[in-house]
């Protein structure tokens, strides 16, 4: 079986990615390979996140590999908190404050309509394929449900009237913005 590698540190990630890969690819995290580096995200869009990442692990293990970057995007707020997500409201990534600054920003909007999107990009054989996931929904202005994380107790998707952290593991990862865009990756994966 191949080796691919998954540019990320965060053990539920892979080990969810590993398992919709079984049997095709053998998953290895940034860790397995002894990278234990904060790969910088620096980029201003989210599709270039993921592409650094992927480019890091390329560049300095020779490893074929993939990554992937999320992002919220507020209509009313122009695509805000987009690919400042993580830091929305500082360095320490304090999930319950980005959500507070969030409806600080949104309070005067009536337009609570947001996605999100998930950017994974492939690094395969020297050629690069990126997949997009997008999940449309809104805003809602109190907290619901202790699932999940980041933005979850407020974004309710299109269609339902449950917020992400109130759904089942299984329901969201149906849906979601991050579900997608690894299902595509994938389908992409199996006819390879
Ligand atoms: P990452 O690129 O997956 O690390 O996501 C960046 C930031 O976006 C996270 O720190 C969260 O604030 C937010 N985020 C990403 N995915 C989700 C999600 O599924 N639900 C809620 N927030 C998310």
């Amino acid at each position: 079986m191949q080796t691919l590698i998954f540019a990320s540190s965060n053990p539920n990630k892979i080990r969810e990615v590993r398992e919709m890969l079984d049997g095709l690819y053998e998953i290895k995290g940034l860790h397995d390979i002894g990278c234990n580096e904060d790969i910088p995200e620096t980029a201003d869009t989210i599709e270039g996140n993921a592409l650094l990442k992927a480019h890091y692990v390329v560049e300095h293990y020779g490893l074929n590999c993939f990554s992937e970057d999320t992002g919220l995007e507020v209509t009313a707020l122009n695509g805000a908190p987009g690919v400042h997500s993580a830091r929305y409201s500082g360095e320490d990534r304090d999930p319950q404050a980005n959500i507070d600054l969030l409806q600080k920003n949104l309070a005067p909007h009536a337009d609570r309509s947001a996605r999100f999107k998930t950017v994974i990009a492939l690094s395969l054989d020297g050629v690069e394929h990126l997949f997009e996931g997008l999940v449309y929904g809104h805003i809602r202005q109190e907290q619901f449900g202790t699932g999940g994380f980041g933005y979850d107790p407020v974004f309710v998707p299109d269609g339902y009237s449950i917020s992400f952290a109130e759904m089942d593991k299984e329901e969201k990862n149906r849906i979601s913005h991050r579900g997608r865009a690894v299902q595509k990756l994938l389908d992409f994966l199996k006819q390879a």
